[in-house]
């Protein structure tokens, strides 16, 4: 008798609830089944409510991982095209104003890295890569298979859609998650970020682990959980993994909005943009070159001498993409102005997000458009003094209608209090977890 035969969804799903342990048969069945359609979305759906409140081991979470990646295609990246350099890859978890992928990914393949980049659209209050850079007039996502090996080849980066053979399993089972608030739970996260990772065929991985209020996770002590389990899963499967916990209480640069974004990612290439977005791109840059083997290479440097904004102009235009078109402008704007006197003491990254995907930067469901041009542009950052008038933040958007929802949300974003109150501010890079 066949497994198919002998197996039910509703005993695994029983035994979860439970708090029992899955066997590895229980996890490959239920994998292939769910994602062939032979286990219905709602059984899916109980059992990751289940794992969600019951968790799962490492043994389950290196399991699930695995079945995970063996649902769809496993990529391997011929020698002919990686011509003796490492292939490394950054993996963000989602953060509010999280533009570093742009810069860093042309900034790592200029210092002798090859960085397949297989990125994912924005849903809910974080953006997605793929949203940023479609922003820029001309650029695609979709690459084949040649033509993403061509682009490895001479340019040194790709900034692509993942193939519906990555994963498929975890396609299938994040959009699930994310309507039945089932994303939050670590065993899920970690099994499908390294799943799609590990598919992917790179030889080393940092990940960008965000903390805080515009972040998935909101503490240190479950961020770092989440980095030890991944790196973990890494380790087993020989991909050298590092993981940074970095601050998403506040968000990134000063800009959260696609066509805003690149915008500033392109003063981060031309030696410029904001000395956080710099510090982040700079440190996850010397792991990635330090995982990669590649030594004594600075790659501030390569910031300064303008070959990082060379290779970003390559790898836009090898996607159609005209780096020197410009980028779309709002049909409006709206700059929301302080009240009161004092000290800017936080800017919570939740609520600029969240107004940022209210103006049109994100979308509620899969199949909407977004607005190229819409987004916060934030003009004032913790520690700063401020008067009543002051521009705290420029709204921009098509839908202007949106702008009075919008700023009522950045009022909850900001808290001034009396000048000499004490402004606490954790470091940028909290934290590196290693094998
Ligand atoms: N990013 C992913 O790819 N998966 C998750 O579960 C969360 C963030």
């Amino acid at each position: 008798m066949t497994a198919e035969v002998t197996m039910r969804a509703v005993d695994v799903i029983r035994a979860k609830r439970d708090g029992q342990v899955l066997a590895d048969d229980q996890i490959d069945w239920l994998i292939a089944g769910y994602t062939d359609g032979t286990v219905a979305e709602e059984q899916m759906s109980a059992l990751a409510m289940a794992i969600l409140f019951n968790g799962m081991c490492q043994q389950e979470i290196s399991r699930w991982t695995e079945a995970m990646i063996a649902s769809g295609e496993r990529i391997r990246l011929p020698a002919e095209t990686l011509r003796g350099r490492p292939a490394v890859d950054k993996h963000s978890t989602g953060g509010v104003g999280d533009k570093i992928t742009l810069p860093l990914a042309p900034l790592v393949a200029s210092c002798g890295a090859v960085v397949p980049q297989l990125a994912g659209r924005g849903l809910g209050h974080t953006g997605g890569t793929l949203d940023k850079l479609a922003a820029i007039p001309g650029w695609r996502s979709a690459l084949t298979g040649p033509e993403l090996l061509r682009q490895l080849d001479e340019v040194g980066a790709v900034i692509c859609a993942a193939t519906g053979d990555l994963a498929p399993a975890d396609r299938k089972l994040y959009a699930l998650r994310d309507v039945t608030a089932t994303v939050e739970s670590i065993p899920l996260i970690a099994s499908s970020i390294m799943s799609k990772k590990i598919a992917e065929g790179t030889d080393g991985l940092v990940l960008d682990v965000k903390v805080g209020s515009g972040a998935f996770l909101k503490s240190v002590d479950q961020a770092r959980e989440l980095a030890r389990t991944m790196v973990a899963l890494g380790a087993e499967h020989g991909l050298r993994t590092v993981a940074l916990l970095t601050d998403m209480d506040t968000p990134l640069g000063q800009t959260a909005g696609n066509a805003l974004e690149v915008r500033e990612s392109v003063e981060v290439l031309a030696g410029g943009g904001p000395a956080d977005v710099v510090e982040l791109t700079l440190a996850l840059a010397r792991e990635m070159l330090a995982i990669g083997g590649i030594t004594g290479i600075d790659p501030a440097e390569r910031l300064r001498d303008g070959s990082a904004m060379d290779c970003w102009r390559r790898m836009i235009r090898a996607q159609g993409g005209d780096p020197d078109a410009p980028l779309p402008a709002a049909v409006e704007t709206h700059v929301v102005r302080a009240s009161t006197a004092g000290t800017l003491t936080r800017l919570d990254a939740y609520p600029v997000g969240l107004a940022a995907w209210i103006l049109g930067a994100g979308r509620a469901r899969r199949e909407d458009p977004v607005q190229a041009a819409a987004g916060v542009e934030t003009h004032v950052r913790p520690g700063l003094p401020v008067r009543p008038g002051t521009p705290l933040f420029t709204l921009h958007s098509d839908t202007p209608e949106r702008f009075d929802q919008a700023a009522t949300v950045l009022r909850e974003a900001v808290t001034i209090e009396p000048t000499g109150v004490p402004v606490e501010r954790p470091p940028l890079v909290i934290e590196r977890v290693s094998a």
